[in-house]
């Protein structure tokens, strides 16, 4: 790090789109691995280059479970799920995967193609006999994951309104008090914990209840974990989901080429959602991982129990891998990125998250011609990820 500068606080001030980020250029440049400091007043190195990011993501000497129990560098001073698999290293972290990768696997993701295509097609049936313009985040990116996961786990609809309040406070890092964060964890792990007596009584074929069997059949499964996995299944099976949708329609529609390209193509669909998953700066920070042991990153020396943010969406703009990776080339070919992760972490969710966005952004090119901006969206502010709130559009 270049000693005169001041340590820097992050997350950097808000900007608003999914546009690159001149900082993280530069820092790739000049500053690859540099101490920041995070809102609990505590150090930590912000990793920029695609090379160190996927180390610090794929390396067992950082740990997810250092970053989240006992005392240690934190993002913030609340301390939440820390029994959820995001939270593990292994052994735990192992047992818990495979409790819910089997529901999620590709062919599972793929046998709930058809199902998801008919719901996003029913969706923008409804939108267009609404009022114009219409908000395409209420009428379409929210209600589809929201359905989808629901259905997967076999729970009755959620409120949506309830699911984001709880989901925005959880993904805070300044939008709201530490207090309300901790409310909303405990207003939803009250609703988790009614919810799980009720399929208790009533278990289905779905994934709630083989996550209650596991539980209640022996030790695999503690009351604890299988709250958090539900927290965890809920914020990634619907809030990212959700708000990754809506961040790629906007995207698309901010220039309306890009719309009609894949009107005209719609066969390209497919590698459009991997490049624009590449291409959206969508994540403002990552979850922490502490160093077990000394490591050197980029000639930085980290001390064991340091924490580090390993910037995925920095890493996907690292021109040491993606040819003019400021450029959105919905044509490019099966960029590497690190929008789902690396490494042990890497979204087990990812299939059923690629089904959703392929068939969701199929129907809208399809079904909406001519669809556009109706003005610019409103954007979260103060959350780990970036993502609009709105998306107003008409036809
Ligand atoms: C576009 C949508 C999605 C994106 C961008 C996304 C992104 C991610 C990322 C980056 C991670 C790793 C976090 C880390 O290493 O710290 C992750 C983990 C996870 N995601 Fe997703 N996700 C999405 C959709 C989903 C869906 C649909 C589900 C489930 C239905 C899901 C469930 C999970 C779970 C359970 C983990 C934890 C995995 C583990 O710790 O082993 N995600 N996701």
């Amino acid at each position: 790090m270049n000693q005169a500068q001041e340590i820097r606080a992050f997350p950097f001030p808000h900007r608003d789109g999914l546009d690159p980020v001149p900082e993280f250029t530069e820092l790739r440049r000049t500053d690859p691995v540099i101490r920041v400091r995070l809102p609990s007043g505590d150090p930590a190195w912000l990793v920029t280059r695609h090379a160190d990011v996927r180390r610090v993501l794929a390396d067992p000497c950082f740990s997810r479970a250092r970053a989240t129990r006992g005392e240690g560098p934190r993002i913030n001073r609340t301390t939440t799920l820390p029994d959820s698999i995001l939270a593990a290293d292994p052994p735990d972290h192992s047992r818990l995967r495979r409790l819910v990768a089997p529901a999620l696997s590709g062919r599972r993701a793929e046998a709930m193609r058809g199902g998801i295509a008919l719901l996003a097609g029913q969706l923008l049936a409804d939108m267009n006999r609404g009022p114009r313009p219409a908000d395409l985040v209420a009428s379409f990116t929210r209600p589809l994951p929201l359905t989808v996961i629901c259905d997967l786990l076999g729970t009755p609809r959620i409120d949506g309104d309830q699911l984001d309040a709880w989901n925005d406070a959880m993904r805070s890092v300044t939008a709201v008090s530490d207090a309300e964060v901790l409310a909303a964890v405990a207003d939803m792990t009250d609703y988790l914990t009614r919810l799980i007596a009720a399929k208790r009584a009533h278990p289905g074929d779905d994934m709630l209840s083989a996550l209650i069997a596991a539980r209640d059949a022996g030790d695999r499964l503690s009351e604890g974990e299988l709250i958090s996995f539900c927290v965890v299944l809920l914020a990634g099976g619907y809030g990212t989901t959700a708000d990754r949708l809506a961040g790629l329609a906007h995207l698309l529609l901010d220039r309306p080429e890009r719309y009609q390209l894949l009107c005209r193509e719609p066969e390209s669909v497919p590698a459009a959602v991997e490049e624009l998953l590449r291409y959206a700066q969508a994540t403002v920070g990552a979850n922490l991982r502490v160093a077990t042991r000394d490591v050197v990153l980029s000639g930085v020396e980290i001390k064991e129990g340091e924490a580090l943010i390993p910037l995925t969406s920095s890493a996907n703009h690292d021109e040491d891998v993606h040819d003019a990776p400021d450029l959105l080339d919905l044509t490019r070919a099966a960029p590497a990125h690190l929008a789902f992760g690396y490494g042990a972490h890497f979204c087990v969710g990812a299939q059923l998250a690629r089904v959703q966005l392929q068939e969701a952004l199929a129907a809208l090119v399809g079904r909406f011609p001519g669809l556009r901006a109706a003005g610019p969206p409103d954007w979260k502010r103060g959350q780990i990820t970036r993502a609009p709130r709105t998306v107003p559009v008409r036809w």
